[in-house]
């Protein structure tokens, strides 16, 4: 079976580096392996609207940062197609079908939209187009008929959840839809790296991101600010590693040959924890050197950002083709879906003369 990927994001803000080691950096390395047939990204400025109705101005603002920030990171738009989902009428057409296979308690079950709905204080008045968003995302991801869909951990309970609406459609239906994969990271820190601050999540709202865009100062204030071990006062105490944000982001972002680069008197990162939690090694010390490890993949990705920022037009008409060819491939999922479904009264030339003869022979 050809190998599709389909993924996306929300333009509900520039992308910062948890996205990057998520999600962004894998699907480059994705998109450059060859293997997949297709590929496509998807701007999800519909599901940013299921939360942001009343603010449609900050999704459309934010469609060509999610854009300038794909295309520094190295999506190529001759490998990789973005689309914009807003565009495709075929994902609401999808989504009402499916909507009849999934019921209310299975939505309200649904991990993801559960912490979501506390977290955005919905209450009692959760939005119906909120709380359908995991069918509508279903849809995003069956329409391109994907295989693999690489994201971040958070995104689990909707691949869950697509994949028993595959399957209930295809029990219904016969085999038409294909049951995704996700692809996550196998590196922890990278599952979910902590905000700058230590907490549990990189969010806007929290103001504790670096985002791919930040330049060198603001990078350089962020990281000296960092959250570290809050007992580690004096260089000399003993210090601790795990929960410390700090080696959680050099977990995340060491590479090979960093440390000979930046920081030679260590062999590697277990060395320089094996200090640190022996004490004798100073919090500013390994800064400076996430710093420079950082540092190393921001500034081709900003420096890419500014020459692409050159150009806004070209985005867009990037946008546009990326949309046509999403576009296409939804089309031909959509004709099997109403052909599975038996709603192509207009195509299905021989179920209408079957029903002529039967109503002649009534006539007889
Ligand atoms: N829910 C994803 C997010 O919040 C965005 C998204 C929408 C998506 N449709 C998708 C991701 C389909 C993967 C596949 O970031």
């Amino acid at each position: 079976m050809e190998k599709i990927i389909l993924t996306g994001d929300r333009p509900t803000g520039r992308l910062h580096i948890g996205h990057y080691v998520g999600s962004l950096r894998r699907r480059v390395e994705l998109q450059n392996s060859g293997e997949f047939s297709e590929i496509y990204i998807l701007i999800a400025d519909a599901q940013a609207l299921t939360d942001n109705a009343d603010n449609p101005e900050k999704v459309r603002s934010n469609i060509i940062e999610v854009a300038l920030d794909y295309l520094a990171c190295g999506i190529d738009p001759d490998k990789s197609s973005i689309v914009i989902q807003s565009a495709l009428p075929q994902l609401p057409e999808l989504t009402f079908y499916y909507a009849n296979l999934v019921t209310v308690p299975r939505l309200q079950r649904n991990p993801t939209v559960k912490s979501e709905i506390e977290m955005r204080k919905f209450g009692e008045g959760i939005p119906v187009g909120f709380f359908t968003y995991p069918i509508s995302q279903a849809a995003d991801i069956t329409a391109f008929k994907a295989t693999t869909v690489p994201v971040g951990e958070d995104q689990e309970p909707m691949l869950e959840q697509t994949r028993e609406i595959v399957r209930k459609f295809n029990s219904v239906y016969g085999d038409t839809l294909v049951e995704p994969n996700i692809l996550l990271s196998t590196n922890k820190a990278c599952l979910r790296l902590p905000g700058t601050d230590g907490q549990a999540k990189m969010s806007k709202s929290l103001g504790n991101c670096i985002y791919l865009s930040d330049t060198p100062e603001e990078v350089r204030r962020k990281v000296m600010n960092m959250y570290t071990d809050p007992d580690h006062l004096k260089v000399t105490d003993p210090g601790k590693t795990e929960g410390n944000t700090v080696f959680t982001y050099l977990d995340a972002f060491c590479y090979d040959g960093c440390f000979a680069e930046f920081l030679p008197e260590y062999a590697d990162l277990e060395e320089l924890k094996e200090h640190y939690r022996r004490g004798g090694l100073g919090d500013v010390k390994v800064k400076k050197f996430l710093y420079s490890v950082l540092e190393e993949t921001l500034e081709p990705i900003r420096q890419r950002r500014l020459a692409l920022q050159k150009d806004i037009p070209a985005i867009y008409d990037i946008l546009r083709k990326g949309t046509e060819e999403g576009s296409r491939k939804a089309a031909s999922t959509l004709n099997e879906v109403r052909n599975a479904m038996k709603i192509n009264y207009f195509d299905d030339a021989d179920y209408i003369r079957r029903q002529s003869e039967e109503y002649a022979k009534q006539d007889k």
